[in-house]
């Protein structure tokens, strides 16, 4: 199993929803929703990659770190490596049904799991959808993180006690799905959350509570107060608002805004190990991965999303070695120039 298999195998098997780009970043996918682009213009989506690439790593090799720790423990949780898998739903609209939502989610969650890091699944407008990514983390043994489309309060609390009893260590809401009109069209309304509502469900649930899409300082605050366990820093790929700021431009505000209040994930164009490190200097304590996972499980199931996630983290540990960081969990904004 080799890279170049797995990216011919997903272009085939995706017929055009996805070009499987040599750099995936939202160029030629522009507006490409449902698939695999940004919405509108696709300049949120093009904002997270040149965000990224607008930020420069210090080369550093005047030091004695040859063996980088990668390990960490993100909400009690034990990864080889700050990578989560991103949630992806949607398959058969996104993704050109390559997969039904089951066998993605299945494997996102064991091909994350073989890596030694975790998967995320989805929820969307049919019930099957939230449903399969149960089964998954039930099947992996609770290595996976179900993320809840913000629908109404009860029904959020409910679906989350549903994540914790099949073994999730944590659950989400992508908060920043408020305005996605396919839920409302199937008659599962979805909407903005108030702090009082987050608050609610941080009360009424077990495990910890991720809220996913903040931009803002003011609303990583909200979410501090609510008690929120951590929050990610995204835009959902691009794919909710347009002409949003790319999720690094805005992070290093929230990171510093939040301290050690709740623990700050973010994704968002993040394609190489470099880009991993870049988001762990800006403050993130971990980093999602959406689309290249997305590619790497459509092309070979499990094993291309372990592929893909060994070749990020074995980037990912050639650049702390290239910038003298010794160790993943403290990772010095002087390795930005
Ligand atoms: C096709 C597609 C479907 C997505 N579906 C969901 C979803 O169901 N729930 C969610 O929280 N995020 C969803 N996202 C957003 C991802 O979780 C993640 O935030 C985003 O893909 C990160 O950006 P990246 O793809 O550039 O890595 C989706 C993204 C894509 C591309």
């Amino acid at each position: 199993m080799d890279l170049q298999t797995v990216r011919k195998t997903a272009r085939e098997k995706l017929g055009g929803v996805c070009r499987v780009c040599p750099v995936c970043d939202g160029v030629i996918c522009a507006g490409e929703v449902p698939g695999m682009g940004g919405v509108g213009t696709g300049t949120a989506f093009r904002n997270n990659i040149q965000a990224l690439a607008g930020f420069k790593l210090n080369l550093r090799t005047v030091h004695h770190v040859s063996q980088p720790k990668l390990a960490c423990t993100i909400l009690g949780i034990k990864l080889s490596a700050p990578v989560i898998g991103a949630a992806i739903g949607g398959i058969a609209l996104n993704l050109n049904a390559a997969m039904n939502e089951r066998e993605y989610t299945g494997a996102i969650v064991s091909g994350c799991s073989r890596a030694g890091i975790i998967g995320m699944t989805g929820d969307g407008p049919k019930p099957e959808f939230f449903a399969a990514g149960l089964e998954a983390v039930r099947a992996g043994g609770g290595q996976g993180i179900p993320v809840i489309k913000p629908r109404e309060t009860g029904l959020i609390v409910e679906m989350a006690n549903q994540a914790a009893a099949a073994g999730a260590p944590a659950f989400g809401i992508d908060i920043d799905a408020a305005a996605l009109m396919n839920m409302t069209n199937a008659g599962q309304p979805v909407g903005p959350k108030t702090p009082a509502d987050l608050e609610y469900i941080k009360k009424h649930t077990r495990i910890p509570f991720i809220v996913k899409g903040i931009m803002t300082v003011d609303e990583a605050e909200a979410c501090c107060t609510a008690g929120a366990d951590a929050i990610v820093v995204s835009n959902h790929g691009g794919r909710a608002l347009d002409h949003t700021p790319g999720t690094a431009e805005v992070l290093p505000y929230i990171a510093e805004a939040v301290g050690e209040r709740l623990t700050v994930l973010a994704d968002g164009g993040v394609r190489s190990g470099a880009d991993v490190l870049k988001m762990l200097a800006l403050g993130a304590r971990a980093v999602l991965v959406g689309r290249p996972f997305a590619l790497g499980a459509i092309g070979a199931g499990d094993q291309g999303v372990t592929l893909i996630a060994n070749k990020l983290i074995a980037e990912l540990q050639a650049a702390m070695i290239l910038t003298g960081t010794a160790d993943i969990n403290t990772v010095s904004e002087e390795t930005i120039w």
